[in-house]
């Protein structure tokens, strides 16, 4: 529904079952009964107000990443929309006995006061995040503007927002997730066999698993996410003759970069987004594309294919990309912050992914911030770590003490850190005061603790 105030959405959570490996039909949850959701559509500034109707049977939260959201419909962890007479299970979580509010349904406002990029929004329930994205809980939200229009990229059906996740499915066709099922026994998600997080053997690319793509020898526009829980992907489009077809990056997390980066290789951590345009002309019509995954092993090693199955229109890709990116600099900075992620014992003796040695905990202030004020953040890993901010867009200043990789242009929310690297990123909080976050998205280390509260002031 749209009206002179913005545009307006109901989205019911619901199981449902789809046809996703042959012959199957597996169940999911789901917002509006289809997985991925529903993309919405938006334009900068128009404000766009997401009712959710929770027909699950287990309580949510809804986030939506990479918005600059007011912090009440950021999704904290702990707000959550209960399913209607819930009363909790046996061991259930702490974070039920804090719900406030009884609702079964809950308005989510979204001023959406950013430039045009790719967001996607996603369950957020604390220690359950994991579980829920894993059943289902995912989907696209983009975000429009006049200067992106005025590039003229591909658009319409040249234009192909990919949500890369890997799963597992049982015998059944049913998705496995290997760990206790927390939402027959109320139990914490994860178990200590799975501290790297949890993998899947079957790519699905927007819910169909190593899909194929009618393309024309013409330009497209891939708008990529890894949505998976865990895995990194390495992408690389390679011909059938062998020949590399580069990724052109035009665009990071939080929108279009100053200048187009060619890549032959992209590594693509969870959450993270690339817009990429991909040239399809100069390959022969009959010709196929695969986009492999370097980091994958057998059918991990697959993401989808293209099939050049006509000729198109030659277009160029654009030399400036026309956007001025904010040029905070080091000096700017009132606070510089360091930032460990790195395994360690909780206070049970269970393992736990943790902050500076702590694990998430809704009642602690940890990073306060004045809004509108520049900060730089050294964050360092011990294993892989892919750290995401809410309500800001970032810079990558250096990683390993040495200039960022070509990949880390532009202004993203989430950095990949490698294994026993450090990074340093900058940002101005600026935008709303209130409680958020920040935490890695290895889905399951965020449900072992790795998350802590930003507070902007
Ligand atoms: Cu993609 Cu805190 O979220
Ligand atoms: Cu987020
Ligand atoms: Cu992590």
């Amino acid at each position: 529904e749209s009206t002179a105030d913005g545009d307006r959405y109901e989205l019911v959570q619901q199981e449902a079952e789809a046809e996703i490996i042959p012959g199957f039909a597996t169940r999911l949850w789901t917002y509006g009964g289809v997985f991925p959701g529903p993309t919405i559509e938006a334009r900068r500034g128009r404000h766009t107000t997401v009712l959710h109707r929770n027909e699950l049977p287990v309580p949510t939260v809804l986030h939506l990443h990479g918005g600059r959201t007011p912090a009440a419909s950021d999704g904290y962890p702990t707000d959550l929309v209960l399913p209607d007479g819930w009363t909790g299970h046996a061991g259930h979580s702490m974070a039920d006995d804090r719900a406030a509010v009884a609702n079964l349904q809950r308005e989510y406002g979204f001023p959406l006061d950013q430039r045009a990029a790719m967001l996607w929004y996603h369950d957020h329930r604390m220690d359950f995040t994991a579980p829920a994205i894993w059943r289902g809980l995912a989907g696209l939200h983009l975000v429009r503007d006049d200067v992106e229009d005025a590039l003229d990229l591909p658009r319409g059906d040249r234009e192909l927002p990919l949500m890369i996740a890997d799963r597992a499915f049982d015998e059944d066709g049913q998705l496995a997730y290997p760990a206790v099922d927390p939402s027959l026994t109320g139990e914490h998600g994860v178990t200590e066999p799975y501290l790297a997080g949890v993998l899947g053997d079957v790519v699905l690319v927007n819910g169909a698993p190593w899909p194929e793509h009618e393309v024309d020898t013409g330009l497209y526009r891939l708008r990529v996410l890894n949505a998976s829980n865990a895995r990194h992907y390495e992408l690389e489009a390679v011909a059938d003759d062998g020949r590399t077809v580069p990724l052109v990056q035009i665009g990071a997390d939080q929108g279009l970069l100053a200048a187009p980066v060619p890549h032959d290789r992209l590594p693509i951590a969870p959450a993270e987004r690339y817009d990429l345009l991909v040239d399809f002309g100069g390959l022969p019509v009959g010709s196929a594309v695969r986009l492999r995954n370097r980091l994958g092993t057998g059918p991990a090693a697959d993401v989808m294919r293209f099939r050049v199955a006509r000729d198109g229109t030659p277009a160029q890709i654009p030399a400036t990309l026309a956007y001025d990116l904010p040029e905070w600099d080091r000096a700017d900075a009132a606070v510089v912050r360091d930032l460990a992620f790195r395994a360690g014992r909780m206070d049970d003796g269970r393992h736990g992914w943790l902050i500076d040695g702590l694990p998430f905990d809704p009642a602690r202030a940890d990073v306060t911030a004045r809004l509108g004020d520049v900060e730089v953040w050294r964050l360092v890993a011990d294993v892989h770590h892919p750290v995401h901010l809410h309500l800001v867009g970032f810079r990558v200043l250096s990683r390993g003490g040495g200039a960022p990789l070509p990949h880390d242009a532009g202004l993203k929310d989430t950095i990949a850190l490698r294994p026993g690297e450090s990074a340093e990123i900058i940002t101005r909080f600026d935008g709303y005061r209130g409680r958020y976050l920040f935490h890695c998205h290895n889905a399951e280390h965020e449900d072992m603790g790795m998350m802590a509260n930003l507070e902007i002031v």
